[in-house]
């Protein structure tokens, strides 16, 4: 039987990237458009998770929001967005698929959290919270899923040339954001895929309940 991956935020970035390289490797690979499974919703997300109509070998939660804002300017709407799209919506799509993965083919969960969950910046309170939290359930899932089969880890990349650093950073900010990179530069997504594939495939046999820092260096200055 053919092997498939749920992938949230395919359409674009890392997400697009995780999609191709499974697809490369032979999956089926189910990326959702926010029409199909809207992360904000969690009706949404039961309804697209009923309509799956074979069991999974793996989940990749890659979608995500950084409304960058300092505490005093956060607003409520994109605290909560934040939330619900970044920790909420995650752990929604797992609970839902409990059942349809794991036991006899082996499963695997990976969850992209952010450096953002090990070191501080300003105007991250909320995305921080999310993804702090996200590796939180990383740890309490691998436990409560190991009987299962199932081995579920998280992924915190640094800087990662994608949309979403454009939309936070102009073009000088990430010229000096790179020099202070010990690599020098970005990432490109393949590199953040080809780690999602490492602990997704059949090379993860036992990590488990990880947090996994991919960033050239950054949080070791
Ligand atoms: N880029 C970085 O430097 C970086 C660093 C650390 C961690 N990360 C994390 O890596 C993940 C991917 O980041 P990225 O840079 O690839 O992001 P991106 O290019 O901004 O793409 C975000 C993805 O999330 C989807 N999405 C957002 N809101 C959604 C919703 N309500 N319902 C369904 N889908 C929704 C988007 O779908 P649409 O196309 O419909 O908008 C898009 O596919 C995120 O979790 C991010 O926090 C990124």
């Amino acid at each position: 039987m053919g092997k498939v991956v749920l992938i949230t935020g395919g359409s674009r970035g890392i997400g697009k990237s995780v999609a191709e390289k499974f697809i490369s490797n032979g999956y089926k690979v189910l990326t959702p458009s926010r029409i199909e499974m809207n992360l904000e919703n969690n009706s949404s997300i039961e309804s697209y998770c009923k309509r799956i109509d074979s069991d999974i070998d793996v989940i990749v939660n890659c979608a995500g929001v950084n409304t960058i804002a300092t505490l005093n300017d956060l607003t409520d709407v994109d605290l909560n967005s934040m939330i619900q799209i970044d920790l909420l919506a995650p752990l929604k799509i797992i609970q839902c698929m409990n059942g349809r993965m794991g036991n006899n083919r082996p499963g695997y969960i990976v969850n992209i959290s952010s450096i953002w969950s090990f070191v501080a910046k300003e105007g991250r309170c909320g995305y921080s919270a999310a993804k702090t939290a996200l590796n939180g359930i990383t740890r309490t899932l691998a436990l409560e899923y190991a009987s299962k089969n199932i081995l579920v880890n998280s992924i915190a990349p640094g800087y990662v040339n994608t949309e979403l650093t454009k939309q936070n950073n102009s073009a000088s900010e990430i010229a000096v954001i790179a020099s202070l990179i010990p690599l020098k530069r970005l990432a490109d997504p393949e590199e953040i895929a080809n780690l999602v594939y490492f602990l997704s495939s059949d090379m993860n046999t036992y990590i488990t309940g990880q947090t996994i820092i991919i960033d050239g260096g950054y949080v070791c200055r």
